[in-house]
């Protein structure tokens, strides 16, 4: 069920929707906007990201209050209304999306009353700030039980709940790079955006390797490119589930061929477990991310498998390793270790909350969940004759691009080239897949009637066996 953290007064449906003054459209809200004006732009077919045109986006105004607003309560009522349509919107839009891998499967009321508090863990997790309205005692519970997932003792880590993955990226990239200030950074093509741009806000030297088709990591181009800075030091990102086709890395093959290549104790390792590094640990087989193998640091996102209701992460590290970064700061009469300076308190409560309610057997269930329901909508697309892949360790599915827009958008497809996928999160049943299903099944039919409109050939992104098009399917 879908849990709420904002006034129940507030947004109450039944008190609050039915004293609209007309009826509820959800489209307005959801799909204001054509996409030409919304800053992409279609052209003999090919989409294109046209900066400068995101101008004129629908928002809701601020207008100032009226004089006697205090006596009439009107701008309260509007407020409230705006508010109550917006939470129908959000209804709807979550019961559309499959795109994006947010487990929107939570029930977060108990902690409702906390809204009222400024939460702000500024600073440095294990050093009280002279700010006492901060959720340190939670924060560290959290990274206790993350340090304890991947192996490292209490009095040899360091972390701390971030804003996001990008941010966990951020700082295990730096924290490399403080280790090895001349290290170059290698990282696969199919790496997320924010690790090419940790290279580029640190001005660090980047070198991109290449990728299988499953999307993971290709050991004898970065043997290659290794061999190519045999003087430099090694900085690599590790991907714990790629962005688009949730391809792990293989960390031990990495680890092995820096050793190979020389690089023995010249290395940093960052894990990238934004998407899977919370559901890695619980699936059979996988192979293990621990600080006992020698890697530096892991980080993963909050709001993806754990479902917290607001963007977070956790970045975990060797202590050791912190003592480079950090500066004291006299003002906050703690230490500066952390990308961002404020941090949200509200976050480590989450997370504490659902590691309590779920622990490491909930976690394994949904893990086992998600990874079944993938399968079924693999085994499905392909039986509908549709190109699908569906990596072994992952719930991510990689599925032809459908072709037609507005079916992307109202199911909140990401789409890279001819590809789209959807992410299997705890809250992605078989219902909903199958209404997911039966819907493209039906629209495909429509697209592809006319013989001389095929299907995409997506066998350079997933492979011919993988792929159905008109020249591959057997
Ligand atoms: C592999 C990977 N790393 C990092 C990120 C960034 O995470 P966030 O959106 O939490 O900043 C993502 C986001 O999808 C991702 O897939």
């Amino acid at each position: 069920m879908v849990g709420s953290v904002v006034d129940v007064s507030l947004m109450d449906p039944c008190e609050k929707v039915e004293a609209l003054p007309r009826e509820f459209d959800p489209k307005e809200i959801s799909c204001p906007i054509t996409s030409e004006a919304n800053g992409v732009v279609e052209e003999n077919g090919k989409r294109e990201i046209v900066l400068g045109r995101n101008v004129h986006t629908m928002c809701f105004t601020i207008d100032e209050p009226d004089a006697d607003d205090e006596i009439t309560g009107e701008k309260e009522a509007y407020m409230a209304s705006v508010l109550a349509r917006y939470r129908k919107s959000l209804v709807e839009r979550t019961k559309h999306h499959l795109g994006y891998p947010y487990n929107l499967d939570f029930d977060y009321g108990a902690l409702g009353q906390l809204q009222h508090f400024s939460i702000n863990n500024l600073g440095d997790p294990f050093i009280e700030s002279n700010y006492g309205v901060h959720s340190r005692q939670f924060e560290v519970g959290v990274l206790d039980w993350f340090a304890r997932l991947w192996e490292l003792e209490k009095d040899e880590y360091w972390g701390y709940i971030t804003n996001c993955g990008t941010e966990g990226n951020l700082h295990g990239i730096l924290v490399g790079r403080e280790v090895f200030p001349d290290g170059i950074l290698y990282a696969s093509k199919e790496s997320h955006y924010s690790v090419f741009k940790a290279a580029r806000m640190y001005r660090m030297e980047c070198v991109k390797v290449g990728t299988l088709i499953s999307g993971e990591i290709d050991c004898a181009d970065f043997a290659d490119k290794l061999q190519l800075n045999k003087d430099k030091p090694a900085i690599i990102n590790v991907n714990i589930g790629t962005t688009v086709k949730g391809a792990v890395d293989d960390l031990d093959t990495v680890i092995k061929t820096l050793q190979e290549n020389g690089f023995t104790d010249r290395f940093y390792i960052h894990c990238d477990g934004a998407l899977f590094g919370l559901m890695m640990p619980f699936v059979k087989r996988a192979p293990k991310v621990t600080f006992k193998k020698p890697i530096g640091s892991v980080s993963v996102s909050g709001h993806k498998f754990v479902g917290c209701p607001m963007p977070c992460g956790v970045q975990i590290t060797r202590l050791q390793h912190i003592n480079a970064l950090s500066r004291n700061v006299e003002y906050l009469a703690s230490r500066d270790a952390t990308i961002m300076g404020s941090r949200n308190g509200h976050a480590p409560i989450f997370l504490w909350y659902t590691l309590n309610r779920k622990g490491y057997r909930g976690f394994q269930k949904e893990v086992q969940k998600c990874l079944r329901n993938a399968h079924y909508l693999k085994d499905h697309l392909r039986a509908a004759g549709i190109s699908a892949m569906l990596n072994e360790l992952s719930s991510t599915v990689v599925f032809e691009r459908p072709k037609d827009e507005e079916f992307i958008r109202r199911w909140q497809l990401a789409c890279e080239g001819n590809i789209a996928h959807i992410v299997v999160m705890p809250n992605v049943n078989i219902e909903k897949l199958d209404n997911f299903l039966n819907e493209l099944v039906q629209k495909r039919a429509s697209w592809y009637q006319d013989e001389h409109i095929q299907p995409p050939c997506v066998a350079a992104e997933i492979g011919e066996d993988n792929c159905d098009c008109v020249l591959h399917k057997n």
